[in-house]
């Protein structure tokens, strides 16, 4: 693979869990006609890869192994999805899961897993350009990026967006329970000592309670505009 080219520009998205990042993320990236990065699906697919091989317990430098080895590669389907292979294997449905999710963070929380996907992630930035989702794209993996968004909404309101996208989908989750999850979720992703979730520096907040995902697209694509 190719080194990485600093001169292509890259957008940065972070923000806890249901803030409509990757929603957001895929709109931008589309309406930009950019490569888009979803860095979360890495993490969650190191949870499941450790879970099928039975490693789930097993010690950092073990999962970061599993992490470094695994063979990834997103595509989409006709219906403009994103699909994520883990080797020959559609993996998507799986790590949408709330287990997926709460083992991703477990796995996020070892460092030695973090340094093991920083390549991995810094090789998505490719011409003409990158939109990156996650919890540290503008902090540590892409501090150079051009336009950094920490995209936030209430807990509350994350939740009940979380629970009607699961009902959806037939899954039926109590409210309560998710408030639990993503609380506990948040804690963990803010608390860790390696690339905590917070805003970088020259980060814009954006908090999308009360927008539609048009309007909060939109906010984006408006500053993205205003630095060309
Ligand atoms: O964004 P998503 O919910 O798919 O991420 C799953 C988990 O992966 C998060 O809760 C977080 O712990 C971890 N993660 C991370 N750094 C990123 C992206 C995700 O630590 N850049």
């Amino acid at each position: 693979m190719t080194a990485p080219d600093p001169e292509v520009p890259v957008i940065t998205i972070d923000g806890p869990s249901g803030s409509g990042k990757g929603t957001i993320a895929r709109r931008v990236a589309e309406a930009l006609d950019m490569h888009l990065l979803d860095s979360g699906a890495l993490y969650r697919l190191v949870g499941l890869a450790a879970t099928r091989q039975g490693q789930v317990g097993a010690g950092e430098a073990e999962i970061a192994a599993i992490a470094a080895d695994m063979n990834v590669r997103f595509s989409m389907n006709d219906a403009g999805e994103e699909q994520v292979w883990l080797g020959s294997e559609e993996v998507s449905s799986e790590l949408r899961t709330e287990e997926c999710g709460l083992m991703a963070s477990r796995v996020a929380a070892l460092p030695a897993v973090r340094k093991a996907l920083l390549g991995l992630q810094k090789g998505f930035r490719r011409a003409p350009g990158l939109v990156a989702d996650g919890r540290d794209m503008g902090t540590t993996v892409f501090p150079d990026a051009r336009l950094k968004i920490f995209l936030t909404a209430s807990a509350e309101e994350r939740a009940r967006r979380r629970h009607k996208q699961l009902n959806d989908k037939g899954i039926d989750v109590s409210l309560a329970a998710l408030s639990r999850d993503i609380e506990d979720r948040d804690r963990r992703d803010s608390e860790r000592s390696v690339a905590p979730l917070r805003p970088a520096d020259d980060a814009r907040l954006l908090d999308s309670s009360n927008l539609t995902i048009e309007e909060v697209t939109q906010t984006i694509l408006d500053w993205a505009q205003e630095l060309d």
